[in-house]
């Protein structure tokens, strides 16, 4: 089961960026792609960089650290898609003007 949370208000994430939120514990990064909203964990898997600082290339974000890639849709690790390394990402929806993550219950 997930809840929904509000982290911004339509506007507030530039196209083509990211932007980190603190939502019930959880570091989560929220990135604008053509209208479209993508959540993933802001921690990179590497070594903790936060991918919300990253560069967003189409749906491909750049680790501003040691440039692993990741996908935004699915978070796979695209350098290396047979890995078992991804990022856990996370539905978004957007309700009025306000942007919302879903985030499991525990
Ligand atoms: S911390 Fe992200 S690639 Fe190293």
């Amino acid at each position: 089961m997930t809840e929904f949370h509000t982290v911004a208000k339509v506007g507030q994430i530039p196209e083509g960026e990211g932007r980190a939120f603190q939502i019930v514990g959880r570091l989560i990064a929220v990135f604008q792609r053509q209208g479209q909203y993508f959540a993933m964990n802001d921690a990179c898997p590497h070594m903790g960089a936060s991918l919300a600082e990253g560069y967003l290339d189409g749906e491909i974000v750049h680790c501003p650290w040691h440039a692993w890639r990741f996908c935004i849709k699915d978070g796979v690790w695209v350098d290396n898609p047979k890995s078992k390394t991804c990022n856990p990402t996370y539905e978004t929806r957007v309700i009025g003007d306000e942007i919302q993550v879903a985030i499991p219950v525990a």
